[in-house]
């Protein structure tokens, strides 16, 4: 895939709004700040295609970008405790209702911060990927974060953090030192040519 050729399609604050589903989509999830729009930018080797801030709840909407038959979901964050009641119900509603859709989402990159065990929501959405039998490959962000002995430990915590860690792939990434992005690329590929 020619990695850099991808567009920025259009945001949607409600699910409603988001038209039918004419493609096969990629979905990036994970708690508000881990690092999913960081994530998508280094997977293009795009410095902006998504926006980014150091500031928790920056992405409020799904972001599609598009390249060749793939499209990608740039999803708001969860968990973000400093944003009004009204806006976390409108996040969680646009988060669950396009999961729950009848959309073809092929794959969801699950992100977990490396540097912590998952948090309650993040297990909470492990279970209903697992359930809801969606396929899904954990992102662990972060890494350069980590000292090699710091590395070593998380990882195997985090085997007994995660349920049925032995059955799920993992993939070490880091958007700063472009750590697993081959590795992402490549799962992207696989489906791309399906
Ligand atoms: P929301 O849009 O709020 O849900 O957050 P997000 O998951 O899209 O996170 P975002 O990509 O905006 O990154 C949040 C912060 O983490 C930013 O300050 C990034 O620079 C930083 N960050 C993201 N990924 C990495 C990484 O791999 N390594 C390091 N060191 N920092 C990272
Ligand atoms: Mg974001």
């Amino acid at each position: 895939m020619n990695w850099n050729q991808v567009e920025f399609e259009a945001s949607y604050g409600l699910f409603s709004q988001i038209p039918p589903c004419e493609t096969i989509e990629i979905a990036f999830s994970g708690r508000s700040n881990v690092g999913k729009s960081s994530l998508i930018n280094k997977i293009f080797n795009r410095k902006s295609l998504a926006r980014v801030s150091s500031m928790p709840g920056k992405t409020t909407t799904i972001n599609f970008f598009r390249l060749e038959k793939v499209r990608f979901a740039d999803l708001p964050g969860y968990g973000y405790a400093k944003v009004s009641r009204s806006e976390k119900d409108r996040w969680a509603g646009l988060i669950s209702n396009y999961l729950h859709s009848d959309r073809e989402i092929v794959l969801v990159f699950q992100l977990v911060d490396m540097r912590h065990p998952p948090t309650k929501d993040d297990l909470q959405m492990i279970d209903y990927l697992i359930d809801s039998e969606t396929p899904f490959v954990i992102a662990l962000t972060k890494a350069d974060k980590l000292s090699k002995k710091q590395r070593e430990e998380r990882l195997a915590a985090l085997q007994q953090e995660i349920p049925c860690a032995e059955q799920i792939t993992m993939v070490v990434t880091s958007a700063e030192t472009g750590e697993g992005m081959d590795e992402l690329r490549s799962i992207i590929e696989e489906l791309a040519a399906e």
